[in-house]
């Protein structure tokens, strides 16, 4: 079934080894997992609203040596294909993929264990971006209120617990984070955390220009910094999605570039649901050294 964006009507998730996903992925499941890696791609991987548009525009602005008029030569959404988008009749990300020169660079949301094989094959480069687990429970019920493609979250408090069940789009944020945790001396994964990038923006933009193998000039770097930061890409209609179609986004509801903040949780969170989540989080995150900078 394919996915529709009719006013008033949010099509539900479907379901693939357990993980939602949006119901187009689902039935080009078979294209997606016959997607044919390169070695010399990278691949952008988070779990959604933890960062992926700024990064994008990070790795771009590297890419493009800091030319903020390069970087204007498309949408976001467009420079680099997401895998799994799906909505027919426009190209699948897989078809923009394989129409994209090398070396290219492409998104996902995918947790490790529905990442199409020919990723872990060819040994190419991931860049995984993990943001704390409060923090993208709330950005999450905001984007779901404004996506229309999405299921409606309902009331907070409903949401909360859907998101602790892993109900949601992309499935539970406990099992993606963990599972490119694992895997990350085993690949080539550069590992970072928004609330690095949110604190030394600088210092972790560095890191990525060194794993890209890129060089860049002080001034270049500097100017990367200023114009990756949030009230830049608020005001840029490149990255802030403002020219998707409200039937899709209704930014009137939530912006796309909501807030940018570390800890906005503790504004949605009651005591008693944050001692709930924070037990929850104990218990499925126990065993693994992951550590986030902020409480969680
Ligand atoms: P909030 O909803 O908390 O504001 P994604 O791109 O994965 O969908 O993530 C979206 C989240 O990243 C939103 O969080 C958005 O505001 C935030 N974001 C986008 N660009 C940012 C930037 N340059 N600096 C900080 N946060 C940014």
């Amino acid at each position: 079934m394919a996915l529709t964006t009719e006013v008033g009507r949010r099509p539900p998730l479907s379901e693939l080894e357990g993980v939602p996903l949006p119901a187009a992925t689902v039935d080009n499941w078979g294209q997606i997992q016959g997607f044919e890696a390169k070695p010399d791609d990278l691949v952008i991987c988070t779990y959604p609203k933890s960062g992926t548009t700024w990064i994008q525009e990070i790795v771009d602005m590297i890419e493009q040596n800091g030319d903020v008029e390069k970087c204007q030569r498309a949408t976001i959404q467009h420079r680099h294909p997401f895998l799994e988008w799906a909505r027919p009749p426009q190209p699948s990300g897989v078809e923009q993929a394989r129409e994209m020169p090398s070396p290219r660079v492409l998104r996902t949301h995918l947790p490790t264990q529905l990442l199409p094989r020919s990723f872990w094959e060819t040994r190419c480069k991931f860049l995984y971006v993990a943001r704390n687990a409060k923090d993208c429970t709330v950005s999450y019920y905001h984007f779901q209120r404004m996506n229309q493609t999405l299921p409606d979250p309902g009331p907070w408090e409903e949401y909360l617990e859907t998101f602790l069940s892993g109900k949601v789009g992309w499935g539970s944020w406990f099992e993606h984070v963990k599972g490119w945790w694992e895997v990350r001396h085993r690949y080539q994964i550069l590992f970072l955390f928004y609330e690095d990038l949110k604190r030394d923006p600088k210092r972790e933009i560095q890191k990525v220009v060194q794993f890209l193998g890129k060089r860049v000039d002080g001034p270049v770097l500097d100017r990367i910094v200023q114009e990756t930061s949030f009230e830049k890409m608020k005001a840029n209609p490149m990255t802030n999605r403002s020219l998707v179609p409200k039937s899709i986004l209704d930014q009137s509801i939530s912006p796309f570039m909501r807030k940018g903040t570390v800890g906005d949780w503790k504004n949605h969170f009651t005591v008693a649901q944050n001692e709930r989540f924070e037990e929850i989080y104990r218990r499925k995150m126990e065993g693994t050294s992951i550590c986030f900078c902020t409480e969680l």
